[in-house]
């Protein structure tokens, strides 16, 4: 690679930048010499402003000291920020002249994400408005954004006068086959007068299991599968709608529907379910109202509502599905139950009085941190076959939400519909891999005609929809079914391509394992009865994830839920919401550390290793708990699914359990001592790195001998990347170690035989020790095991294990569940490497774009929307040509390395393995110092700022 160094080093390199700048400006970026000054004079206003871990607009807020983030414009007169200012205030007349909370004043700096709040104190139901404005590198000042806003919501239990409600209903409840409490969802509802005109209203509202709420026959906003899941013993997150536009003056009427959901389920393994026999589901809402003339009015949630479970919801369970029978109807006087005219008057046997129960005062209520579930994508069968008179639809996706049905069907008849990732050979559901879960919805008919309906509280992990029970006169239509895809709803932020077809299926599978596995919390998969936020699963996949979609806020909350379910004695739960009891775990645990450091380090934010500090050094207490002779004893499943692992339980992997924790261990020494650093705490930094030498002096010494072999348990591939990958080998031993390591490959016949923990270090240890070409092998393999095997099988997800199903043999045994994001974790190096977009610093605020280049490929690239804005770069290999296509957006600076060579496809010779580029090296058409004719040869070249670059490796 030829780097392209500072230009800051050295005056002559800053002039040869300046005449380099100036020719890429005037040829790329369209603008011309003479406008400039009618450029820098009126430069465009931030952009995209958005609080704390990326919120637009938000009411309901749950910060009180929020952080600001703009970005800057792509416009030609900015290539940085030199200095902000931000005014905020409590109404907009105020802005940008009279800030009455806070004015930061003009600060000298380049920051343009997460600049904390420091003005006066935000209350809960607070309006605050903001604005800002910077300055350039050369001293012009912006235009002022547009105005921005956000509204707190209730950020205390004390906000609330509510009280949670539920039906009256004789106990014990009736079990299920599984020995469940058997829920029937509930219909809650009252009626109210607002006798004055109204100017706002907000209904902030939860519940203990599922709701929808409604209002005046309307449903509240669009999430589903609210309010989400969280460790609900000690927070539950609430939610807050803007209802102003849904309520009339005069009288209304308000209705929740609720089932059990996660919160008092069939959920988690059953040792926890069967503890859950006295929970029963409950509602909380306060509708508050302002009137025009400044009074206001409060409707709660208390003994006066109504409830019923005489409503068509008959069933609703995660894992179970949900029923609904059109005959129990709940309609009258021509209104819906949740509208004002509906008289329960009018049906006395069904509705009966509720009963209530104080707000917990050791259970936080507080607005929900980040974004909610939603119907994201619908997805329209592409074929449809039928099997014993029943229909099933190809989706031609695995894909997480429920099915719309749209179909003809009789009076009186019971439409199934049954859900699963594959079919058999004859054509049948597979549903093996479901476990206990019946993923199962049922619709019964109250008159024949067509039906349209979806489940409102269950999900399922499906590619197959099979239908039976209707009107079987009429000939099964396509459009009788659609796929309605559910996730937490982020904005997918990175986009990976490159000229084969195989490489981006993988890379969709990626992304579908992302869909299909963040529905409110992180889970290892979504369709079998588990669907748990195992924490190992979310440390693989973290990194990855955060590329492609904005999961700042998603991982942020579940990080607190992680804070929240540690134990008294520091350890960390390997599931969260913790459903399993007191297992803590070496490699799982450690997303407690891991996961708050990629966050941080792919957004910048600061925050989330503030607010994780303490969790994350109390883990490293739980580690050192653990420690017998310097070695740690702590528990763990191991390297999870290694193929061919001769350990009894084969799932286990053969790597040593006790050098899979010391690594672990000094992994999180390694990232706290990191953490330390960027929070100034200098002695917990020094403390913990000269630990983490230690506890690295310890490894090799209780593992590997002087040759650098494994010297207790077996040598696996994945002992040696651990130990390598996470620096625990000193240098003197370190060639030997990594002889060993492409040693244990050669004897897996060039295949990977590493499980959830070796894998994701495969590619990123291989280029540490300058074995891209193998790494570029591995990934491009399509035999058993490796990640392209199972796109070659015809896999539209991840899976938990490689071959878990195949064309020649069917589903293996235990084929596990077909939406597993775990081995997914490649992706990061996709785009680190393949696209080549690395941070160098926090946030992409440096980065380093720097492909590696491959005759498997023609072209690789990806586009990143970053913190500051979009990154691109792309690459095309043409006849031994190379063109790079990149954007670098305004204040980021790049340090752009333009490859020397290219990976030789399939070459058995190592020599053959690596081709030189040689030619002429140009900038958007301009020639940099080059020595023609041999390699190329980059003598003076800037760092890069802002703008759009070609470069051009060609052989003229
Ligand atoms: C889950 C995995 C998890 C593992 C750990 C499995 O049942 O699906 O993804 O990490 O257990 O034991």
């Amino acid at each position: 690679m030829f780097k392209l160094p500072l230009f800051k080093n050295s005056t002559s390199l800053l002039r040869d930048w300046r005449t380099y700048s100036f020719v890429c400006l005037s040829t790329v970026l369209l603008f011309s010499c003479a406008n400039k000054e009618k450029y820098v004079q009126t430069l465009a206003q931030p952009e995209q402003l958005t609080i704390s871990e990326g919120f637009v607009e938000p009411v309901g807020f749950y910060d009180a000291q929020p952080s600001f983030s703009w970005k800057l414009p792509v416009d030609a007169s900015v290539k940085a920020q030199s200095q902000y200012r931000i005014v905020v205030a409590s109404s907009p007349d105020l802005l940008p002249g009279n800030p009455d909370l806070w004015d930061s004043g003009v600060i000298n700096s380049d920051t343009t994400n997460f600049v904390h709040y420091e003005g006066n104190e935000l209350k809960s139901r607070q309006r605050v408005f903001w604005q800002v404005k910077y300055w350039n590198e050369r001293g012009f000042d912006s235009n002022w954004s547009a105005l921005a806003s956000f509204e707190l919501g209730l950020l205390s239990s004390s906000d609330w006068s509510a009280e949670w409600i539920e039906i009256e209903q004789p106990t014990p409840l009736e079990l299920d086959k599984f020995d469940t409490p058997i829920h029937i969802p509930q219909y809650l509802r009252t009626t109210f007068t607002a006798d004055k005109s109204i100017k706002s209203a907000r209904l902030y509202i939860t519940a203990k299991g599922l709701f929808e709420s409604f209002i005046n026959g309307n449903r509240v906003g669009s999430d589903v599968l609210t309010p989400g899941y969280t460790p609900y013993h000690k927070r539950i997150e609430t939610l807050t709608y803007d209802v102003s536009k849904l309520l009339v003056s005069g009288e209304n009427a308000i209705g929740i529907t609720l089932a059990e959901g996660w919160y008092a389920g069939r959920f988690g393994p059953k040792r926890h379910w069967h503890k859950k026999r006295n929970i029963t589901p409950k509602a909380l809402a306060q509708l508050e109202i302002e009137y025009t003339d400044g009074t206001r009015k409060i409707v709660v949630t208390d003994k006066n509502w109504q409830a019923t479970q005489q409503g068509p919801l008959r069933r609703s369970s995660l894992y179970d599905g949900e029923m609904f029978d059109a005959n129990f109807s709940l309609k009258n006087n021509n209104a819906n139950w949740h509208e004002p005219q509906y008289e329960t008057e009018n049906a006395p046997e069904k509705w009966r009085s509720v009963q209530s129960s104080n707000i917990d005062s050791d259970v936080l209520l507080e607005p929900k941190r980040h974004f909610t579930s939603k119907n994201k994508q619908v997805l329209a069968p592409v074929s449809l076959h039928k099997v014993d008179g029943k229909i099933i639809f190809d989706l031609g996706q695995n894909m997480v939400g429920v099915a719309r049905v749209n179909l003809p069907m009789i009076e009186g008849e019971k439409l199934k519909i049954r859900f699963a990732e594959g079919i058999n050979s004859d054509g049948s559901l597979y549903t093996k891999n479901l476990g206990s879960a019946a993923q199962e919805d049922t619709y019964v008919a109250a008159k024949s005609g067509v039906v349209d309906w979806r489940p409102q509280f269950t999900f399922h992990g499906f590619r197959y929809v099979e239908v039976s029970g209707f009107d079987e006169k009429e000939a099964p239509q396509l459009d009788w079914i659609e796929g309605i895809v559910q996730y937490t709803d982020f904005e997918l932020t990175g986009h990976f391509t490159s000229s084969d077809p195989e490489l981006n299926q993988l890379q969709s599978n990626i992304e579908w394992g992302l869909k299909g596995n963040f529905l409110d919390i992180p889970t290892d998969c979504p369709q079998r009865s588990e669907r748990l936020g195992w924490t190992g699963d979310a440390l693989a996949f973290a990194p990855t994830s955060l590329f492609i979609a904005d999961s700042h806020a998603f991982w942020s909350a579940w990080l607190q839920s992680i804070r929240e379910e540690q134990f008294d004695n520091h350890g960390i739960p390997v599931v969260v919401p913790n459903e399993v009891g007191e297992i803590v775990q070496a490699g799982w645990s450690d997303a407690a550390v891991t996961i708050p450091w990629d966050v941080y380090w792919r957004t910048g934010d600061e925050r989330v290793l503030k607010e994780n500090y303490t969790m994350m050094k109390r883990w490293i207490l739980y580690h050192q708990s653990q420690l017998e002779n310097g070695v740690s004893k702590m528990w763990t499943v191991g390297d999870w699914l290694q193929p061919y692992s001769t350990r009894e339980d084969s799932r286990r992997g053969e790597t040593d359990h006790g050098l899979i924790s010391t690594a672990f261990y000094a992994r999180s020494l390694d990232i706290v001592a990191r953490t330390a650093k960027v929070l100034q705490r200098t002695d917990d930094a020094k403390h913990y790195a000269s630990l983490f030498e230690e506890v690295k002096a310890n490894f090799q010494a209780a593992f590997f001998d002087q040759q650098g072999n494994i010297k207790q348990g077996q040598p696996t591939q994945t002992s040696y990347l651990l130990a390598i990958g996470f620096d625990l080998v000193s240098d003197e031993i370190l060639q030997a170690a990594e002889a060993n390591l492409m040693k244990q490959f050669e004897i897996a016949g060039g295949h990977l035989r590493t499980g959830f923990l070796g894998t994701p270090l495969i590619a990123p240890v291989l280029e540490k020790i300058g074995r891209q070409d193998f790494a570029l092998e591995l990934l491009f393999k399509e035999s058993y095991p490796s990640w392209l095997f199972p796109v070659s099988q015809g896999a539209t997800t991840m899976w938990e294990r490689w071959d878990g199903y195949t064309h020649d043999k069917g589903y293996v045994k235990k084929a596990g569940s077909l939406n597993h994001y775990a081995y997914g974790a490649i992706g990061q190096w996709m785009y680190d490497r393949l696209a080549g977009i690395t941070p160098l610093s926090a946030g992409y605020k440096e980065v380093r774009i720097s492909p590696i280049v491959t005759t498997h490929l023609s072209h690789a690239g990806a586009t990143y929307q970053s913190p500051h804005g979009e990154i691109k770069s792309y690459w095309f290999l043409n006849q031994g040509e190379l063109r790079m296509e990149i954007t670098i957006p305004p204040n980021v600076t790049a340090t752009i390395e333009v490859p020397s060579f290219v990976y030789v496809k399939n070459s058995v010779e190592t020599t053959n393995k690596i081709k030189k580029l040689k030619g002429l090296l140009t900038v958007n058409g301009a020639a940099l110092n080059v020595d023609s004719g041999n390699d190329i040869q980059i003598n003076k070249n800037p760092q890069f700022s802002a703008g759009h670059y070609v470069i051009r490796v060609s052989k003229k």
